[in-house]
C-alpha cells in the first residue's frame, strides 16, 4: 500500500509541514474541515479512548476576546526578555495568526472520557493528554497534504480559554489551533529563518543505555 514513491512523498510532508502564522484570505470549505477532522479522529489514544474534543470556534465575539487574550499574554511573555539581547528579538516574532486565520479551533482533552474503560491510565493518567497531542499532529499532516496550514497557539491561559468558551471543567486545553492556506511556503521552521532558534543535530537528541 505505500510504496518507494509514497515512502518519499511522506518525508516531504514531514520536512515541509510547518507551523503557519501567516494566512491569505481563502476560506476553508467545510467539506475539507470536515474531512480534516476526521483523519485526526484517526490518531492513536490510550485505551482506544479518543479522548479529544474539537470546538470550533466560529463566532467572531469569541475570536476578538481571544486575540485580546493572547496579545495580553504574548506582552506577559515578552516582558520575561526585558533588560536583555532577545528582547527586540522576541518583540519581531509573530506567534499567531489568530486575527487572519480563517479557522479555529480549540482541541481540549476530556479527562473523564468513558470510552477506553481507563484502560493504560492508571500509572500514567497524562496519557490521555499525549493522546490528544497525537490526534493534533495528525490533523496536522492532514492539513499540509491538503494544502492548508495550521498554526499552534500557546501562548495563553488554559483556565480562561476554558471559561471563555465554556466547556465542562473536566476539559483540558491541549491546543489552539489557527488553520487555512498559508502565504508562504518553506521547508524550514519560521523560528529559524528568523534567528530565534535552528534545528538542532539529531545526534545529540538520541541516546543509549
Ligand atoms: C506544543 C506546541 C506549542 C506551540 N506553540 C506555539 C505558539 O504559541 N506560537 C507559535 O508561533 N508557535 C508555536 N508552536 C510552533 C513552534 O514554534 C514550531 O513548531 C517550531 O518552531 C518548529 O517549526 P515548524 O513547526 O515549522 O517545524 C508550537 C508548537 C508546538 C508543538
Amino acid at each position: 500500500m505505500f510504496d518507494a514513491v509514497f515512502a518519499e512523498r511522506f518525508e516531504a510532508l514531514l520536512r515541509w509541514r510547518r507551523d503557519v502564522r501567516h494566512f491569505d484570505a481563502r476560506a476553508v470549505a467545510e467539506e475539507d474541515m470536515r474531512a480534516l477532522l476526521a483523519c485526526a479522529a484517526l490518531a492513536p489514544s490510550v485505551g482506544n479512548a479518543q479522548p479529544w474534543r474539537f470546538v470550533r470556534l466560529r463566532s467572531p465575539g469569541i475570536r476578538e476576546a481571544l486575540v485580546a487574550h493572547v496579545d495580553g499574554q504574548n506582552a506577559l511573555a515578552a516582558a520575561r526578555y526585558a533588560g536583555s539581547d532577545q528582547h527586540a528579538h522576541y518583540l519581531s516574532l509573530k506567534l499567531h495568526g489568530l486575527r487572519e486565520a480563517p479557522e479555529l479551533l480549540a482541541v481540549f482533552c476530556d479527562e473523564r472520557a468513558e470510552a477506553g474503560h481507563g484502560l493504560g491510565l492508571a500509572t500514567m493518567p497524562e496519557m490521555l493528554r499525549y493522546s490528544c497531542a497525537t490526534a493534533v499532529h495528525t490533523l496536522w499532516l492532514a492539513a499540509r497534504v491538503n494544502g492548508i496550514g495550521l498554526g499552534w497557539v500557546s501562548i495563553l491561559d488554559p483556565q480562561a480559554l476554558g471559561a471563555l468558551l465554556d466547556v465542562p471543567a473536566h476539559w483540558s486545553l491541549i491546543a489552539l489551533l489557527c488553520l487555512g492556506y498559508p502565504s508562504e511556503h518553506a521547508d524550514s521552521p519560521e523560528l529559524e529563518r528568523r534567528g530565534w532558534q535552528a534545528r538542532e543535530p539529531l545526534a545529540d537528541r538520541i541516546f543509549e543505555r
